[in-house]
């Protein structure tokens, strides 16, 4: 992948072509829905990219703003870092584009399994608590978790109907991964999940 960033109000911001959906029946990527963890280093297209990031919480509805995953209250509140080898982005549903976080390969850093530092793509889901007020401090991380599950759900079948390989990761230092993308105390990290080319 060559992204080419483009600056827009202070930030840089890549824009996703248009999203090709794949075409295989639910029951057949239900079917083939595994945890994989070995993956060939190859580099990911951007058309590739673009239609994994839709499946994950892409807008399907575009006049209210409805997205492939649901989420409690309808808050919103789990957002997917991208974590490439070139740089972490932010993806924006709404435009379909990513925003620039850091320019750093961090993937070593979305989890403790050697693969994440040779997989192409890490997906990260952070949970901006502040966007949950009206839940009890208590009840946020069960609803923070639950969204960023259909996420990663939505992420397994795209994988399974693409021919790609995919596992979903809780085992992360949180810390580490929160400082080196720079969130902010409110922003949880709740899961990450690994994308990559299947080893033939
Ligand atoms: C919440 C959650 C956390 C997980 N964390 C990890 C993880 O840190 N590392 C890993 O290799 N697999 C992880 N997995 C994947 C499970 O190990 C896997 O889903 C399980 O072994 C069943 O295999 P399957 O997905 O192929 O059906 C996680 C799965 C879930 C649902």
């Amino acid at each position: 992948m060559d992204p080419i960033l483009i600056e827009a109000a202070g930030d840089s911001m890549l824009q996703l072509p248009m999203p090709i959906p794949t075409s295989m029946a639910l029951d057949q990527a239900l079917k083939r829905r595994r945890s994989t963890r070995e993956f060939v280093p190859d580099t990911f297209s951007l058309e590739a990219l673009s239609a994994l990031l839709w499946a994950a919480c892409g807008v399907n509805r575009e006049q209210q703003g409805g997205r492939t995953a649901p989420s409690a209250h309808d808050w919103k509140e789990t957002e997917v870092y991208v974590v490439l080898a070139d740089a972490a982005y932010r993806y924006e549903p709404r435009k379909h584009c990513l925003f620039l976080v850091k320019r750093a390969d961090l993937r070593a850093l979305t989890g403790l399994q050697d693969f994440v530092a040779i997989a192409p793509v890490n997906l990260v889901y952070v949970a901006d608590f502040d966007r949950m007020t009206e839940a009890d401090a208590g009840d946020r991380p069960f609803l923070a978790g639950a969204d960023s599950a259909f996420i990663a759900q939505n992420v397994y079948l795209h994988c399974a109907s693409a021919g790609l390989a995919t596992v979903v990761r809780a085992s992360i230092d949180r810390r580490a991964l929160a400082q080196a993308l720079g969130l902010r105390q409110a922003q949880r990290i709740t899961l990450a999940q690994t994308v990559g080319y299947p080893k033939p």
